[in-house]
């Protein structure tokens, strides 16, 4: 006999639906809060607040340096992942803390370089302008755009031939502060500023049209030194080498990745870590039950993931049989961390993890008690994920890989020898541009459903969210039906013309 079947069926967010609550002139959508506790801490430190529940999962087709920036200053984290050497993850740590919003360090070209090679170059990376070094150093000789030549009529000509020249160049010198770049750029007739050091050695580019972006983040996460909060994953092999290269980089937050943190590994992990370097607070997980929860908290885990077997790319359940629906899972896992809060007065943030396609999806589940969402495939289309475009069909896409698939695995083939097989697939999604021209549509419907529900803020959303399962019917009754929808593949046999 086993030791427990539950015989209930475990849900998942989609069968789920929340129903409205009373709006009122203060949770209209202007005065909703998005503000969610990142990771518990002593004395509830303001710096360890997220200002939108999303972060992006530690993945290496989703979490690079582009993201870990991007999402920052938007007000989430990106988790950098740990499936690469100690040494290449705390470099890209490095690059994220020692960002200057607004300052771009750019690839450089040499004045040699043909202008069909230029051209090539741009093509492939998608940049329009390059700074022209001199070769083997950072000398700045001069700027070239896409607006200085012509790929057929320039082919055979030298790069030196078409660049700006740096004598006829507005630089900024060893200028720090955005501000005062705006300035510099506000009163040249460039679109680019090159800062250099007093060497006239190229240290950044700040582009005029992002200057905007730069100035206006109000929900920017930052640490000490007004540097962007940095959060890295790492597993339970090697912490004792990867945790003090990580914190040497600078990091803020640590993240155990696994797909069962239920472990005594985990634990180990957690006690280490806690133990050297108390300062750094770690999530522990994926767990997916009341057990689990209570096991990571009592080794010291600051906050928990949930999920198991819901990611888009996850074949875990069907490989292991092992995984729990999404909407159970956090249900579970929120009413043992309510039980620890109301014994201990220690609220240890839930994210929600795996599976969440949508904001209607994100709101479920931080209704369901969840504080935050981590989502994969929805950061893997951004322009900021660490992939590069590929044409498919005629359709712009993004590759996307699991973790546990054998591509993410490469990296350190001895250590999966044992595994058999993969828990992950590898696929593609259709490429959506910008995070910054995306989230503020999510965000807004996020925002919308608390408004219907009457929640100004997510402590209101656990307080007062009712939520229903509705059946499939119901679903198919909650989209577009029975009518002919132009330019859409509509499958006529099923259309219910009515009497
Ligand atoms: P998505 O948002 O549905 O794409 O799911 C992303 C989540 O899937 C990640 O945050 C991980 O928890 C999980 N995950 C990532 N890689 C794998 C894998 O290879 N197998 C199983 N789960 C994975």
């Amino acid at each position: 006999m086993p030791k427990k079947i539950i015989y209930e069926p475990s849900r998942t967010l989609m069968e789920f639906r929340l129903l409205p609550g009373l709006t009122t002139k203060e949770t209209v959508l202007e005065n909703i809060s998005l503000r969610a506790p990142f990771v518990y801490t002593e004395t509830d430190d303001p710096k360890y607040y997220l200002n939108i529940p999303m972060v992006a999962a530690a993945m290496q087709s989703v979490s690079g340096v582009n993201m870990a920036i991007e999402l920052a200053k938007l007000g989430g984290q990106a988790f950098i992942y740990s499936s690469q050497t100690p040494k290449q993850q705390a470099t890209m740590v490095e690059k994220v803390k020692k960002h200057k919003a607004g300052f771009v360090e750019p690839e450089t070209v040499p004045p040699d370089m043909l202008i069909a090679d230029l051209h090539n170059l741009r093509n492939h990376r998608g940049y329009n302008t390059f700074p022209v070094v001199d070769n083997g150093s950072r000398k700045l000789l001069g700027v070239i755009t896409k607006n200085d030549y012509d790929y057929k009529m320039h082919a055979d000509q030298k790069v030196e031939e078409r660049m700006i020249a740096r004598k006829e160049l507005v630089v900024g010198v060893e200028i720090e502060d955005i501000k005062e770049a705006n300035k510099v750029l506000k009163e040249s007739h460039q679109s680019v500023l090159p800062i250099v050091d007093e060497k006239d050695n190229l240290r950044y580019l700040v582009f005029r049209k992002d200057i905007r972006n730069h100035l206006d983040n109000p929900l920017e996460i930052l640490a000490e030194n007004k540097s962007l909060m940095v959060t890295a994953a790492i597993n339970t092999h090697d912490y004792e080498d990867r945790v003090p290269a990580l914190v040497e980089a600078g990091v803020d937050v640590l993240t155990i990745d696994s797909s069962d943190g239920h472990s005594t590994f985990q634990r180990d992990t957690l006690h280490w870590v806690n133990k050297n370097y108390p300062q750094i607070p770690v999530i522990g997980g994926n767990i997916i039950t009341a057990s689990g929860f209570e096991f990571l908290v009592e080794a010291g885990a600051k906050a928990v993931k949930v999920g198991m077997g819901g990611g888009s790319i996850c074949i875990t359940q069907e490989q292991k049989g092992t995984g729990r629906g999404l909407a159970t899972a956090i249900i579970k896992v929120a009413e043992a961390r309510d039980r620890y809060y109301e014994g201990t007065g220690k609220y240890i943030p839930v994210i929600a993890d795996g599976g969440i396609v949508n904001s209607k999806d994100v709101v479920v589940a931080l209704a369901m008690g969840a504080d935050y969402v981590m989502m994969g495939r929805y950061f893997a289309r951004m322009e900021e994920s660490p992939t590069e475009k590929v044409t498919i069909n005629n359709s712009v896409m993004k590759p996307y890989w699991g973790e546990g698939s054998s591509r993410a695995r490469d990296w350190k083939k001895a250590r999966y020898n044992q595994l058999q097989f993969v828990e992950g697939v590898e696929g593609f999604v259709h490429y959506s541009g910008k995070l910054r021209d995306n989230l503020p549509e999510t965000l807004s419907k996020i925002k919308a459903s608390m408004s219907s529900v009457g929640a100004a803020t997510i402590v209101e959303l656990h307080e007062r969210a009712e939520l229903e399962v509705v059946s499939a019917l119901s679903i198919r009754e909650g989209k577009a039906h029975d009518i002919y929808l132009p330019g859409k593949d509509a499958d006529y046999s099923s259309i219910n013309w009515g009497d």
